[in-house]
């Protein structure tokens, strides 16, 4: 078949499958994540995985209707949605492109977001043919932080592309893979976990004050809550990182925290907790703990999940929780491994 012809179907065919959702979630959890879609609407349809942890679904309702719905339902395993508006072959994205620019507020930052599930697409060189045209309409292109998104996911054939706005996609992140520069003086990885969970759950810590870390060690919680104006207790039977050590607002108990909390006499404006602990018996702990936190204080805390039975898992540890703590949120966010993080205020 001529390829123009081919085209023109597709866009056809594109045109009547207007309600597609690509989601993203952890390749772990995808069928969890998959889950959570059939909760909010029953009768959508999975079409395929375009990628590990990348599943194309067909709606039974509106991008904007899903997207209010699963923010509603604090779905955790899902980490990004973004609408498909066509379907359409890699040559006709920047004509597609172009076609849409009246519909974009110049006003509001704008990204152009493109995936790909195979190494011989050139997204760099994608992004920019694209971006030019878009910056020469006077539009602001800004990968950082954007308020609109132009998301495109390209297989060998076909281009998948979507646009929206920010807030619908659940991140403004491609994919949901929420980006830190490495800092000189990081201690671990960690580090970024805890940066994700200020950010996606928009939390404002205290700006001084004394935060309580369990399960501190080797120090990258407690580095990052140091940096942000707060005195550190940190709990763990193992070493705290050198840099750490001279630093005479960070307090360190060689203990496990069933040692520590029943003799504990200081009062804390936050704690967090990413100890390597079945998720229960963290949140039994979390609920002694709640003895030594401040009225309405905050705490963040990992789940540290099983491969199967995750819901379960949650679930039980969260009804343990609700006795003391009023929980904001539970997501798997993108540094997190096998594990969620939830977000709670002391009553
Ligand atoms: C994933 S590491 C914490 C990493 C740390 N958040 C960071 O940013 O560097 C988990 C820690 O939990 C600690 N841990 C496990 N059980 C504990 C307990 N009962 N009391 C205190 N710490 C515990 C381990 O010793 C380990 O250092």
């Amino acid at each position: 078949m001529h390829l123009n012809v081919l085209n023109v179907l597709i866009r056809c065919v594109a045109i009547v499958m207007r309600s597609q959702v690509i989601f993203t979630a952890s390749p772990e959890f995808a069928q969890v994540a998959l889950n959570e879609f059939q909760i909010v609407d029953r009768h959508c349809k999975f079409i395929q995985w375009l990628d590990s942890g990348v599943g194309l679904i067909e709606l039974n309702t509106e991008f904007s209707t899903l997207a209010a719905q699963i923010a509603i339902t604090k779905a955790a395993f899902t980490r990004h949605i973004c609408p498909v508006t066509e379907t359409i072959s890699i040559d006709n994205l920047k004509s597609a492109v172009a076609s849409q620019i009246s519909q974009f507020d110049p006003t509001q930052t704008l990204s152009v977001q493109i995936r790909s599930n195979t190494k011989e697409i050139n997204r760099s060189e994608l992004r920019n043919l694209i971006a030019d045209d878009l910056i020469a309409a006077g539009l602001k292109v800004e990968a950082k932080d954007p308020a609109q998104i132009i998301s495109i996911f390209c297989t060998q054939e076909i281009a998948y592309l979507g646009f929206s706005i920010a807030a619908e996609n659940l991140s403004n992140w491609a994919g949901g893979m929420h980006r830190f520069a490495h800092e000189a003086g990081q201690i671990s990885r960690a580090e970024f976990k805890l940066l994700e969970a200020i950010d996606v759950f928009n939390l404002q810590l205290p700006s001084e004050g004394l935060a309580l870390d369990l399960g501190a060690s080797p120090g990258g919680w407690t580095r990052v809550l140091r940096n942000r104006g707060l005195s550190v207790v940190a709990v763990d039977p193992c070493d705290l990182a050198e840099s750490l050590r001279s630093d005479s607002n960070i307090k360190h108990y060689r203990q496990l925290v069933q040692q520590y909390l029943p003799n504990c006499r200081d009062r804390f404006d936050l704690i967090v907790n990413d100890m390597r602990m079945a998720p229960v018996d963290s949140a039994k702990n979390m609920i002694a703990a709640s003895e030594v936190l401040k009225e309405e204080g905050l705490a963040v805390m990992t789940l540290k999940l099983p491969s199967k039975g995750v819901k379960g898992t949650i679930g039980n540890a969260v009804t343990i929780l609700e006795d003391k703590y009023q929980i904001i949120g539970v997501r798997n966010l993108f540094h997190n491994r096998q594990e969620a993080t939830l977000v709670m205020r002391v009553f």
